[in-house]
Protein backbone atom coordinates (compact mmCIF):
# COMPACT_ATOMS: atom_id res chain seq x y z
CA UNK A 1 0.00 0.00 0.00
CA UNK A 2 2.79 2.91 1.16
CA UNK A 3 4.95 1.67 -1.91
CA UNK A 4 1.46 2.81 -4.36
CA UNK A 5 1.20 5.67 -2.33
CA UNK A 6 4.79 6.82 -2.83
CA UNK A 7 4.40 5.98 -6.18
CA UNK A 8 1.02 8.46 -6.68
CA UNK A 9 2.76 11.02 -4.85
CA UNK A 10 6.12 11.04 -6.68
CA UNK A 11 3.38 11.43 -10.39
CA UNK A 12 2.05 14.58 -8.11
CA UNK A 13 -1.03 13.43 -7.67
CA UNK A 14 -3.11 14.18 -4.46
CA UNK A 15 -4.46 10.85 -2.05
CA UNK A 16 -8.20 10.83 -0.50
CA UNK A 17 -8.61 8.06 2.22
CA UNK A 18 -12.10 6.98 3.54
CA UNK A 19 -11.33 3.82 5.77
CA UNK A 20 -14.25 1.43 6.42
CA UNK A 21 -14.83 -1.72 7.96
CA UNK A 22 -16.98 -2.67 5.35
CA UNK A 23 -20.91 -3.62 4.99
CA UNK A 24 -21.04 -0.68 2.64
CA UNK A 25 -23.94 1.82 2.68
CA UNK A 26 -25.05 5.15 1.05
CA UNK A 27 -23.43 6.73 4.13
CA UNK A 28 -20.42 5.25 3.14
CA UNK A 29 -20.73 5.66 -0.42
CA UNK A 30 -21.28 9.49 0.11
CA UNK A 31 -17.61 9.77 2.02
CA UNK A 32 -16.02 8.02 -1.13
CA UNK A 33 -17.90 10.47 -3.43
CA UNK A 34 -16.64 13.63 -1.66
CA UNK A 35 -13.45 11.89 -1.65
CA UNK A 36 -13.38 11.28 -5.76
CA UNK A 37 -14.41 15.22 -6.21
CA UNK A 38 -11.20 16.45 -3.81
CA UNK A 39 -8.52 14.31 -5.38
CA UNK A 40 -6.84 12.18 -7.62
CA UNK A 41 -7.00 8.98 -6.05
CA UNK A 42 -8.86 7.30 -3.78
CA UNK A 43 -8.30 4.83 -1.48
CA UNK A 44 -11.15 2.81 0.14
CA UNK A 45 -9.50 1.38 3.15
CA UNK A 46 -11.81 -2.72 4.22
CA UNK A 47 -10.81 -3.83 7.66
CA UNK A 48 -13.13 -4.95 10.41
CA UNK A 49 -10.58 -3.97 13.07
CA UNK A 50 -11.11 -6.36 15.89
CA UNK A 51 -9.22 -4.19 18.81
CA UNK A 52 -12.04 -2.09 18.68
CA UNK A 53 -15.00 -4.14 19.56
CA UNK A 54 -15.50 -5.48 23.19
CA UNK A 55 -15.37 -8.84 24.50
CA UNK A 56 -19.10 -8.69 24.33
CA UNK A 57 -19.64 -7.15 21.32
CA UNK A 58 -20.43 -8.02 17.80
CA UNK A 59 -16.95 -8.69 16.27
CA UNK A 60 -18.26 -12.50 15.12
CA UNK A 61 -21.33 -11.45 13.79
CA UNK A 62 -20.34 -7.84 12.38
CA UNK A 63 -21.66 -8.11 8.75
CA UNK A 64 -19.49 -8.75 5.96
CA UNK A 65 -19.76 -9.22 2.08
CA UNK A 66 -16.56 -8.44 0.21
CA UNK A 67 -18.09 -9.31 -2.98
CA UNK A 68 -20.74 -6.70 -2.73
CA UNK A 69 -18.47 -4.16 -1.28
CA UNK A 70 -16.23 -4.29 -4.62
CA UNK A 71 -18.92 -4.29 -6.77
CA UNK A 72 -20.18 -0.98 -5.11
CA UNK A 73 -16.56 0.38 -4.76
CA UNK A 74 -16.07 -0.22 -8.46
CA UNK A 75 -19.20 1.38 -9.31
CA UNK A 76 -17.68 4.51 -7.73
CA UNK A 77 -14.68 4.80 -9.18
CA UNK A 78 -12.34 3.66 -6.60
CA UNK A 79 -8.63 3.54 -7.56
CA UNK A 80 -7.52 1.13 -4.74
CA UNK A 81 -8.95 -1.31 -1.86
CA UNK A 82 -6.91 -1.71 1.02
CA UNK A 83 -7.97 -5.00 2.80
CA UNK A 84 -5.19 -6.03 4.56
CA UNK A 85 -5.63 -9.67 7.26
CA UNK A 86 -5.67 -9.31 10.59
CA UNK A 87 -2.51 -11.05 11.35
CA UNK A 88 -0.88 -8.25 9.37
CA UNK A 89 -2.28 -5.42 10.78
CA UNK A 90 -1.73 -7.11 14.54
CA UNK A 91 1.61 -9.40 14.39
CA UNK A 92 1.15 -11.07 17.74
CA UNK A 93 4.06 -9.49 19.34
CA UNK A 94 2.68 -6.07 18.50
CA UNK A 95 2.51 -4.27 21.50
CA UNK A 96 1.73 -0.53 20.62
CA UNK A 97 -1.46 1.14 21.14
CA UNK A 98 -2.54 5.14 20.57
CA UNK A 99 -4.29 6.44 23.29
CA UNK A 100 -6.12 9.34 22.99
CA UNK A 101 -6.85 11.17 26.36
CA UNK A 102 -10.01 13.43 27.31
CA UNK A 103 -12.31 13.49 24.57
CA UNK A 104 -12.53 9.37 24.92
CA UNK A 105 -13.88 9.69 28.31
CA UNK A 106 -17.60 10.32 28.13
CA UNK A 107 -19.99 8.48 26.42
CA UNK A 108 -18.66 6.20 23.61
CA UNK A 109 -15.92 5.95 25.50
CA UNK A 110 -17.24 4.80 29.00
CA UNK A 111 -19.90 2.88 27.26
CA UNK A 112 -17.30 0.48 25.29
CA UNK A 113 -13.94 0.60 27.02
CA UNK A 114 -10.93 0.16 24.85
CA UNK A 115 -13.17 1.19 21.68
CA UNK A 116 -11.43 4.57 20.56
CA UNK A 117 -7.79 2.84 21.83
CA UNK A 118 -8.48 0.43 19.21
CA UNK A 119 -9.98 2.92 16.58
CA UNK A 120 -7.15 5.42 17.45
CA UNK A 121 -4.61 2.49 16.75
CA UNK A 122 -5.95 1.21 13.13
CA UNK A 123 -6.49 4.88 11.98
CA UNK A 124 -3.06 5.58 12.91
CA UNK A 125 -2.08 2.50 10.98
CA UNK A 126 -4.31 3.22 8.53
CA UNK A 127 -2.95 6.80 7.53
CA UNK A 128 0.63 5.41 7.82
CA UNK A 129 0.19 2.72 5.43
CA UNK A 130 -1.48 5.23 2.81
CA UNK A 131 -0.21 8.57 3.68
CA UNK A 132 -3.53 10.18 2.17
CA UNK A 133 -3.93 14.45 1.16
CA UNK A 134 -7.93 13.97 3.23
CA UNK A 135 -9.06 11.22 5.28
CA UNK A 136 -13.24 11.10 5.28
CA UNK A 137 -15.60 10.28 8.38
CA UNK A 138 -19.16 10.21 8.82
CA UNK A 139 -20.68 12.76 11.12
CA UNK A 140 -22.77 10.07 12.05
CA UNK A 141 -19.75 9.24 14.16
CA UNK A 142 -19.55 12.12 16.04
CA UNK A 143 -17.09 11.55 18.89
CA UNK A 144 -14.83 9.27 16.77
CA UNK A 145 -14.33 12.15 14.99
CA UNK A 146 -13.88 14.40 17.73
CA UNK A 147 -10.92 11.28 18.87
CA UNK A 148 -9.18 11.56 15.23
CA UNK A 149 -9.16 15.21 14.71
CA UNK A 150 -7.30 15.02 17.79
CA UNK A 151 -5.28 12.43 16.94
CA UNK A 152 -4.50 13.99 13.91
CA UNK A 153 -3.36 17.38 15.38
CA UNK A 154 -1.34 16.16 18.84
CA UNK A 155 0.60 13.58 16.40
CA UNK A 156 0.87 15.83 13.23
CA UNK A 157 0.11 12.81 10.99
CA UNK A 158 -0.56 15.58 8.73
CA UNK A 159 -3.98 14.27 6.82
CA UNK A 160 -6.72 16.92 6.29
CA UNK A 161 -9.98 15.17 8.48
CA UNK A 162 -13.07 15.72 5.90
CA UNK A 163 -16.77 15.07 7.71
CA UNK A 164 -19.34 14.30 5.87
CA UNK A 165 -23.11 14.59 6.90
CA UNK A 166 -24.83 11.41 8.02
CA UNK A 167 -27.02 9.87 5.45
CA UNK A 168 -30.69 9.10 6.60
CA UNK A 169 -33.65 6.91 5.35
CA UNK A 170 -36.69 8.50 4.65
CA UNK A 171 -38.01 8.43 8.34
CA UNK A 172 -34.50 9.91 9.63
CA UNK A 173 -32.79 6.60 11.06
CA UNK A 174 -29.28 7.13 10.21
CA UNK A 175 -28.00 4.91 7.86
CA UNK A 176 -25.43 2.43 9.72
CA UNK A 177 -23.98 -1.13 8.54
CA UNK A 178 -25.64 -2.60 11.98
CA UNK A 179 -29.21 -1.24 10.51
CA UNK A 180 -29.43 -4.96 9.03
CA UNK A 181 -29.73 -6.26 13.12
CA UNK A 182 -33.03 -4.96 13.24
CA UNK A 183 -36.59 -7.00 13.03
CA UNK A 184 -39.12 -4.86 11.06
CA UNK A 185 -40.89 -3.82 14.44
CA UNK A 186 -37.48 -2.90 15.89
CA UNK A 187 -36.65 -0.79 12.40
CA UNK A 188 -39.90 1.04 12.95
CA UNK A 189 -39.29 1.95 16.66
CA UNK A 190 -35.72 3.13 15.74
CA UNK A 191 -36.74 6.55 13.93
CA UNK A 192 -37.44 7.60 17.82
CA UNK A 193 -34.17 8.81 17.86
CA UNK A 194 -33.67 10.70 14.79
CA UNK A 195 -36.93 12.42 15.73
CA UNK A 196 -36.04 13.22 19.16
CA UNK A 197 -32.80 14.92 17.93
CA UNK A 198 -34.96 16.65 15.21
CA UNK A 199 -37.93 17.77 17.79
CA UNK A 200 -34.41 19.28 19.77
CA UNK A 201 -33.65 20.90 16.72
CA UNK A 202 -36.78 22.82 16.48
CA UNK A 203 -37.35 23.31 20.07
CA UNK A 204 -33.66 24.99 19.68
CA UNK A 205 -34.68 27.43 16.72
CA UNK A 206 -37.89 28.57 18.66
CA UNK A 207 -35.14 30.23 21.37
CA UNK A 208 -34.38 27.32 23.91
CA UNK A 209 -31.06 27.28 25.21
CA UNK A 210 -31.09 25.60 28.60
CA UNK A 211 -28.95 22.28 28.32
CA UNK A 212 -31.66 20.98 30.96
CA UNK A 213 -34.50 21.34 29.31
CA UNK A 214 -33.05 20.69 25.84
CA UNK A 215 -31.86 17.01 27.12
CA UNK A 216 -35.21 16.57 28.92
CA UNK A 217 -37.03 16.93 25.60
CA UNK A 218 -34.86 14.01 24.10
CA UNK A 219 -35.55 12.08 26.78
CA UNK A 220 -39.01 12.07 27.29
CA UNK A 221 -39.31 11.61 23.01
CA UNK A 222 -36.80 8.53 23.67
CA UNK A 223 -39.19 7.31 26.32
CA UNK A 224 -42.64 7.29 24.25
CA UNK A 225 -41.26 4.58 22.14
CA UNK A 226 -41.12 1.31 24.45
CA UNK A 227 -38.47 -0.68 21.93
CA UNK A 228 -35.81 1.77 22.83
CA UNK A 229 -33.76 1.93 25.63
CA UNK A 230 -31.75 4.63 25.67
CA UNK A 231 -27.92 4.60 27.03
CA UNK A 232 -27.52 8.50 27.16
CA UNK A 233 -28.81 11.40 25.34
CA UNK A 234 -26.49 14.54 26.13
CA UNK A 235 -25.82 18.08 24.79
CA UNK A 236 -21.66 18.38 24.53
CA UNK A 237 -19.47 19.66 22.70
CA UNK A 238 -18.21 18.80 19.33
CA UNK A 239 -14.72 19.06 19.46
CA UNK A 240 -14.24 18.45 23.03
CA UNK A 241 -17.04 16.31 23.76
CA UNK A 242 -17.49 17.80 27.45
CA UNK A 243 -20.97 18.84 28.76
CA UNK A 244 -22.60 21.49 28.22
CA UNK A 245 -22.88 22.08 23.92
CA UNK A 246 -24.90 21.84 21.53
CA UNK A 247 -23.94 18.77 20.29
CA UNK A 248 -27.22 16.73 20.83
CA UNK A 249 -25.95 12.54 21.28
CA UNK A 250 -28.30 9.93 21.68
CA UNK A 251 -26.96 6.45 22.49
CA UNK A 252 -29.73 3.09 22.22
CA UNK A 253 -30.47 -0.01 22.46
CA UNK A 254 -33.26 -1.04 20.15
CA UNK A 255 -33.56 -4.94 20.73
CA UNK A 256 -29.94 -6.56 21.17
CA UNK A 257 -28.92 -3.60 18.68
CA UNK A 258 -27.01 -0.55 19.75
CA UNK A 259 -27.40 2.41 17.69
CA UNK A 260 -26.15 5.98 18.15
CA UNK A 261 -27.04 9.22 16.17
CA UNK A 262 -26.01 12.82 16.33
CA UNK A 263 -27.23 16.43 15.42
CA UNK A 264 -25.80 19.59 16.01
CA UNK A 265 -28.62 22.07 17.04
CA UNK A 266 -27.37 25.35 15.79
CA UNK A 267 -28.27 23.84 12.66
CA UNK A 268 -31.65 22.96 11.20
CA UNK A 269 -32.25 19.41 11.06
CA UNK A 270 -31.96 17.93 7.57
CA UNK A 271 -34.86 16.95 5.55
O1 LIG B 1 -16.08 4.14 11.45
C1 LIG B 1 -15.59 3.03 11.17
O2 LIG B 1 -16.07 2.29 10.31
C2 LIG B 1 -14.37 2.56 11.94
O3 LIG B 1 -14.42 2.96 13.27
C3 LIG B 1 -13.04 2.98 11.29
C4 LIG B 1 -12.88 4.50 11.26
C5 LIG B 1 -12.98 2.44 9.86
C6 LIG B 1 -11.87 2.40 12.07
O4 LIG B 1 -11.92 1.01 12.11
Amino acid sequence: MLDASRRWRRDGKSIGLVPTMGALHEGHMSLVHAARAENDVVVVSVFVNPIQFGPNEDLDRYPRDWARDLKMLEGAQVDAVYRPAADEMYPTDASTRVHVGGVTDGLEGAARPGHFEGVATVVTKLLAAVDPDRAYFGQKDAQQVAVVKRLVRDLDLGAEVRVVPTVREADGLALSSRNVYLSPEERKAAAVISAALREAADIYASGERDPVRLRAHLAARLALEPLVQPEYAELVDAATFQKPGTLAVIAARVGKTRLIDNHDLEKPFPG
